[in-house]
């Protein structure tokens, strides 16, 4: 049991638990992010950092977590949508495992409370890990001499589902990744990013109303997350007809309580474009969505939960036009911006800013190609609406 017994994919200096000494780093909040029942141990995060990087854990041992969630990639597939075993394409985006610890609910619609609920629904899924059930998977590496010495030193028993997914939720708890130039620069170093920048964080708290949402409070500025746990319509891939008809479907099974249905559902089917309403059958949740953190963003790209929008460029155009004009469930602070190009390439700016060191080499590289493609293809922008009034909003359906 040292790092010896780990692959050379498991080495990568990428993949390693991070340090609780980061410029950044919010301390208390990381405390109450580790779970009462399932404290850390060195023995667990070895064990889970081992199973995050096992393909022997899908139907075909091909796939693993870390095949949608590359440590080299920022824990992502830098796919639209994920693809699992026999390359089933399905129908959301992977977002990032870096500090999703921090989530109060896990995926797009909240539809898991914990890492642990969590890690049980791909390993089953049968677009991604395709296993018949948790016993199988287990049964899979059970007879290795290896897994069986890590789960007897995490657990003191021999492999089981419950133990498995509370050794993988514990390798994620390792995964928090702060100390970025925007850190340095709220910590006082005032050259840590530059004027764009700047100004790019001043319109972020103002005239873009980015920390209506990307923030864990309205009241005063955040610099920890940029999310708020919270979940909404903001326009992304909504067809109203089809919304209609899909939540007349979706009604059903979510009264069935079928928790692996409704993931099923989530990642194979159309009904994905529901979101949260998969969760609550409430209208008001129509095709929202959580609210991702922005951490590290620049090199997680493509976008949103169906990783419609390829630059960060376009991600901004969507939100200038205050997008949504057939969508009775737009939230209401999505509006017409009246954003400048100058003003966009700030905001822009503002969130590269926020990529780890780790990541830097990728940020940057990453950066010119977004700013290549945002030179010839600005597929969202739409100028007279971003300028324009906050246009007539349908009524609701009933
Ligand atoms: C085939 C690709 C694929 C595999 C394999 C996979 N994931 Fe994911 N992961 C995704 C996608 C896609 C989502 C978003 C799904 C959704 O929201 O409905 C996701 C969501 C997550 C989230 C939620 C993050 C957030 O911000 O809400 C975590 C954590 C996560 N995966 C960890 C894991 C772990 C641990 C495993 C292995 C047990 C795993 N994933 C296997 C594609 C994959
Ligand atoms: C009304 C709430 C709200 C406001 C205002 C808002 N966002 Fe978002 N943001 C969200 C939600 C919800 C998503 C995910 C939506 C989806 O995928 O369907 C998101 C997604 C994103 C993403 C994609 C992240 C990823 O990992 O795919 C970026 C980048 C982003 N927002 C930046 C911004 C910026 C910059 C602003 C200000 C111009 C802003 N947001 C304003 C709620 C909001």
């Amino acid at each position: 049991m040292n790092s010896k017994s780990l692959t050379t994919l498991e080495k990568d200096p990428l993949a390693q638990p991070k340090s609780l000494q980061q410029v950044g780093l919010p301390l208390e909040l990381t405390r109450t992010a580790i779970s009462a029942d399932n404290p850390q141990t060195p023995e667990k995060i070895f064990l889970g950092q081992k199973l995050f990087f096992q393909r022997q854990l899908s139907a075909d041992g091909t796939v693993s977590c870390s095949t949608c969630h590359d440590p080299k990639l920022a824990f992502t597939d830098r796919k639209a949508t994920s693809v699992g075993i026999q390359g089933r394409v399905g129908q959301r985006n992977a977002p990032t495992v870096l500090n999703a610890m921090y989530n109060k609910t896990q995926f797009w619609d909240g539809r898991a409370n914990t890492l642990e609920e969590q890690a049980g629904f791909p390993i089953v899924n049968p677009s991604e890990m395709g296993c018949t059930s948790l016993d199988a998977a287990v049964a899979q590496i059970a007879h290795v001499k290896e897994y069986q010495e890590a789960f007897q030193h995490a657990f003191g028993h021999p492999p089981n589902a419950a133990h498995l997914l509370r050794a993988i939720a514990s390798y994620g708890r390792t995964q928090m990744l702060f100390d970025s130039p925007f850190d340095h620069f709220i910590g006082g170093d005032k050259n840590a990013i530059d004027d764009s920048a700047k100004r790019g964080w001043e319109l972020f708290n103002t005239q873009a109303r980015c920390n209506k949402c990307h923030a864990l409070t309205e009241t005063e500025r955040d610099t920890t997350l940029f999310m708020d746990n919270d979940f909404h319509n903001i326009g992304i891939g909504i067809i109203r007809h089809n919304v209609v008809a899909l939540a007349g479907h979706a009604e059903k099974l979510i009264s069935s309580g079928d928790k692996a249905a409704i993931d099923r559902a989530a990642i194979q089917h159309d009904m994905s474009v529901l979101g949260r309403f998969l969760v609550t059958k409430q209208e008001k949740d129509t095709a929202s969505f959580k609210t991702p953190g922005l951490r590290n963003v620049l090199v997680t790209a493509p976008y949103f939960h169906d990783g419609s929008q390829e630059t960060l460029w376009d991600v901004m155009d969507h939100y200038n036009k205050g997008d949504g004009l057939h969508n009775p469930w737009l939230d209401e602070d999505i509006q017409p911006l009246a954003l400048t190009e100058d003003q966009i390439y700030d905001l822009v700016a503002v969130l590269p800013s926020l990529t780890n060191a780790s990541h830097k080499k990728q940020g940057v590289e990453e950066f010119a190609r977004q700013r290549a493609i945002s030179r010839t293809s600005r597929l969202q922008r739409d100028k007279a609406r971003a300028f324009g009034p906050k246009p007539q909003q349908p009524a609701p359906l009933k």
